[in-house]
């Protein structure tokens, strides 16, 4: 079962600590399974061809799936920054549609924030919804210093050595970001 939190987090993690979610490293067996699940959730091809352009390059930090008879319902990848060291960013997450909304999502973003943890990430950066991220403790505040090329609003930071909340960097994503 995982931590629940205080604020927030700790209501919504109550409604929800019921699912258990058994996530474990991606292998190249689960690539198939793993491109339908990115192209069913998502309205754009962007995140299928991220994740395959992060491992061609080398770039891919952590790839954790939970599977079922169907296939693989969710899904979260971890690209490796190229500046600053150490730093992951978190793109993307799914959970198939038919179990959204049950907390599996929840569930994996915290299992494997813990597990970049023990993988000696020094943070995590996160680009998405300030309300949905701040329950896990991804901060707008942490990375207010950063200068990243995407959106400042919504580039969060999840700090995990010491001192890199708020820290002052030029943040540098690999290329595979980087699509026509
Ligand atoms: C985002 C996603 C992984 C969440 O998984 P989940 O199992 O539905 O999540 P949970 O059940 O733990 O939490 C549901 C909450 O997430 C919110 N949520 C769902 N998608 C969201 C999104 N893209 N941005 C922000 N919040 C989102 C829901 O509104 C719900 O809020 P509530 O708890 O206040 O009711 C899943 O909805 C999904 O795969 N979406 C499509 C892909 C996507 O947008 N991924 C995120 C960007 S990489």
């Amino acid at each position: 079962m995982y931590r629940v939190g205080m604020g927030p987090e700790r209501m919504h993690s109550i409604n929800k600590e019921a699912i258990k979610t058994d996530l474990r490293p991606a292998t190249e067996k689960d690539w198939l399974s793993i491109s339908v699940l990115l192209a069913t959730v998502f309205d754009s091809p962007y995140e299928a061809r991220l994740v395959e352009k992060l491992r061609r390059d080398g770039d891919m930090a952590m790839e954790l799936v939970a599977v079922d008879d169907g296939g693989c319902y969710a899904y979260i990848a971890f690209a490796k920054m190229l500046a600053p060291q150490g730093v992951w960013s978190l793109s993307p997450v799914a959970v198939q549609q038919a179990r959204q909304g049950n907390g599996v999502g929840s569930e994996v973003i915290r299992q494997s924030l813990d597990e970049a943890r023990q993988a000696d990430a020094n943070a995590v950066i996160v680009l998405g919804d300030p309300d949905y991220y701040g329950r896990f403790g991804f901060s707008l505040q942490a990375a207010q210093n950063l200068m990243t090329p995407f959106a400042q609003k919504l580039t969060m930071l999840y700090p995990i050595a010491p001192g890199t909340g708020g820290m002052r960097a030029a943040v540098s994503y690999p290329a595979a970001f980087f699509q026509d």
